[in-house]
């Protein structure tokens, strides 16, 4: 099984010149550390490498050759898993470049030529210093609940697909929790069996830890694992919001995005998961009881800003043409923007839980739709616009 933990004190080191290639090694050895893979190279090949595989715990990169050292770190950061520790080693000595980076969360930016004494040190305080030191800043992932605001209407199937998409073709580590621990269909999209063990992580919390929690994650592939149950129907679940907290915030130690598949009622978990989400991806249909419980849900889920957005999808457009609330009835008496509209598809979304197939890679009107909320919650611009900007200015230039 590909366990998501990335190895215990592995350490990669990028650097571009033989000089600093050297100390390394020295550094290394005087800390007595094996796991080690030393690169000649910076950022750019540590961008290419962990795009294909996974990162290690520790990672030192050197900017010196980037014009862009904040941007360049900030893409690798998106392609590494969370919790990975860098230092940043590079030639410019300046206090803003400093403050960026360490805003950023890099661990210590060290100046090129490297001196041993100072490299040896960064090392020791990056493995044995992390969690009294910066632990703070190490970057955690995206927490994203998707609700419905009525049973049925296309939660989990947006929620895995979306996870799919955003795994396989943006290359995010991502998970899919799925909340609903008796009725939960998240495995059964991708064929899997359900995790044992997460009713037991909710029921008693303080028996949570690493192992117990890691066993929980099914993967799906090397960059998207799920967890889901099919506990008893006859059984009451008692599970408890601290459980819970505990396994969303190591969930997100672990991957760039936590997506959790939230079940439609309202209960103290579905509070508090709401609570510690920074996205509500509120699905509806266009029905007058859609309208009423997406305002409710909205109001549980609390204000948007500082770092927490509403998306509200539509899904399933067309079903019921005649009576369909309009689009902008909706948007006025929710008092929200429909953010994205699902046309109702006849053949896709059950093709996908019937046959245990994802819309990835694939060109239809529908995967089009989930790769736009895709867009929108890693702040992708959509193609459309940036081809739109090139042909408005070849037209300018009159070339089109
Ligand atoms: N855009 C769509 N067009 C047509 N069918 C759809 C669409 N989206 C989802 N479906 C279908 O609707 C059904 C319900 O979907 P799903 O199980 O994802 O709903 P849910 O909201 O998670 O339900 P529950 O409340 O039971 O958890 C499934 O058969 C799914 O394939
Ligand atoms: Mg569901």
């Amino acid at each position: 099984m590909v366990v998501a933990k990335t190895e215990p004190n592995q350490f990669i080191a990028f650097l571009e010149s033989s000089q600093d290639l050297e100390i390394a090694r020295e550094a290394f050895k005087s800390v007595n550390l094996k796991n080690v893979e030393i690169i000649q190279g910076g950022v750019k090949e540590a961008i290419t490498l962990f795009s294909q595989r996974t990162s290690p715990r520790y990672l030192i990169v050197d900017v010196s050759k980037s014009d862009l050292p904040v941007s360049d770190l900030s893409r690798l950061s998106e392609v590494c898993e969370p919790g990975v520790i860098v230092l940043a080693v590079g030639e410019r000595n300046d206090v803003g470049l400093y403050r960026d980076l360490m805003r950023l969360g890099i661990f210590e930016y060290v100046v090129s030529p490297l001196f041993p004494e100072i490299l040896t040190r960064a090392i020791k305080s990056m493995i044995f210093g992390e969690e009294k030191t910066k632990s703070g800043q190490s970057k955690t992932g995206k927490v994203i609940s998707f609700v419905g605001s009525r049973g049925g209407v296309g939660t989990t199937f947006l929620s895995t697909n979306f996870a799919a998409i955003l795994s396989k073709e943006k290359a995010r580590r991502s998970v899919v929790l799925d909340l609903d621990l008796q009725f939960g269909t998240v495995p059964l999209y991708f064929d899997l069996k359900p995790s044992y063990g997460l009713r037991d992580v909710l029921e008693n919390p303080d028996r949570i830890d690493n192992v117990f929690i890691e066993r929980l994650l099914t993967p799906v592939n090397d960059r998207l694992f799920i967890i889901g149950s099919e506990e008893p129907l006859d059984e009451v679940m008692k599970y408890k919001t601290e459980g819970l907290e505990v396994l969303i915030s190591y969930l997100a130690k672990q991957f760039h995005y936590v997506i959790i598949d939230v079940p439609h009622y309202s209960n103290a978990i579905t509070r508090s998961v709401l609570g510690s989400s920074h996205i509500l991806v509120l699905v509806t249909d266009s029905s007058l009881g859609g309208l009423r419980d997406s305002g409710r849900l909205i109001s549980l889920f609390g204000g948007e800003g500082t770092g927490r957005r509403v998306i509200v999808v539509m899904n399933k457009m067309g079903n019921y043409v005649k009576n369909e609330v309009k689009v902008t009835d909706f948007e006025q008496a929710l008092n929200h923007k429909i953010n994205h509209v699902i046309d109702f598809d006849n053949f896709n979304p059950l093709d996908c839980i019937n046959n245990a197939k994802t819309l990835v890679n694939q060109e239809s009107a529908l995967s089009g739709s989930i790769r736009k909320i895709v867009d929108d919650v890693i702040g992708a611009r959509p193609m459309s616009d940036s081809k739109n900007i090139i042909t408005n200015f070849l037209k300018m230039l009159k070339l089109k």
